[in-house]
């Protein structure tokens, strides 16, 4: 069965991707809603957290380098730790991630990668400890992918935290099951600016459907908003 996803952003009313460029309340500042977001991320009770490939080479940071001593690679898929109590996955169709080491934030770090990705990166990774699935296909099925990580590391829910584009094709593909908001008392309006979910000119009219679960408010005058999503019919 595929793990549950749960999108999980925080955001203005306008939808803006970006606090660094929020405007000020007198409810709170970003600090505040940076800690109710980790609160609600935490309450979540998932054991992975999913990003895109540009929002993960922010996280990691890291550069290309070659793999400490000869690796045999392995396909369709390396796991370095099965056991690991939580995961941080990111989608890199063509391979141009790069890790210092197996964990991030504590979390074991796993790469869904396109099938077109050498040996040469995949030996990078394995020899960094790091996890990875190399899709079958061109097109990636994420779904199955995601798939094989729930029966192979017991990877129940997932958190899916961006950017725009991740979360955006994730929805188009039918693969988010919850949407879910800390909304902060700011707007940040500029013209062409990021919003949390963008799916090129098409849009997810069509596509998907969200529903109400609930609307909870909390403290510096931010709100929870959780819907649920599900495919259009
Ligand atoms: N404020 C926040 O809370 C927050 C949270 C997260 C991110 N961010 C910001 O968001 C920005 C990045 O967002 P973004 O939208 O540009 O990029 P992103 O979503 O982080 O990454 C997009 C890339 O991921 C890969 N990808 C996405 N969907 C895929 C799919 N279904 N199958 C295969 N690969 C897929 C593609 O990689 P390729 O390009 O290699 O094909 C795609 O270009 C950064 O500035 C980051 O700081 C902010």
């Amino acid at each position: 069965m595929r793990p549950e996803v749960i999108c999980l952003m925080i955001t203005s009313p306008d939808g803006s991707l970006h606090p660094s460029r929020w405007t000020r309340s007198p409810n709170g500042t970003r600090s505040d809603w940076s800690a109710l977001y980790e609160k609600v991320h935490k309450d979540h009770d998932a054991n992975a957290w999913m990003v895109g490939r540009v929002t993960m080479a922010e996280i990691s940071k890291a550069g290309p380098h070659e793999p400490a001593g000869p690796h045999g690679v392995v396909r369709p898929h390396h796991f370095a730790k099965p056991d690991a109590t939580s995961y941080a996955i990111a989608l890199d169709p063509s391979g141009k991630l790069h890790f210092a080491g197996p964990e991030l934030y504590g979390d074991h770090v796993v790469v869904l990668l396109g099938s077109d990705v050498p040996d040469s990166h995949l030996a990078e990774l394995a020899a960094d400890g790091v996890s990875y699935v190399v899709s079958g296909q061109k097109d990636m099925d994420v779904g199955a992918m995601l798939e094989l990580l729930g029966k192979e590391l017991g990877i129940r829910r997932i958190l899916l935290e961006g950017g725009a584009n991740v979360n955006g094709s994730m929805m188009a593909a039918g693969l988010v099951d919850e949407l879910s908001l800390i909304v902060a008392p700011a707007l940040e309006a500029r013209k062409g600016s990021d919003r949390i979910v963008e799916f090129g000119e098409e849009g997810l009219a069509g596509k998907v459907e969200l529903s109400l679960i609930s609307c909870e408010p909390l403290s510096h005058g931010a709100l929870h908003l959780r819907y649920a999503v599900q495919r259009s019919s």
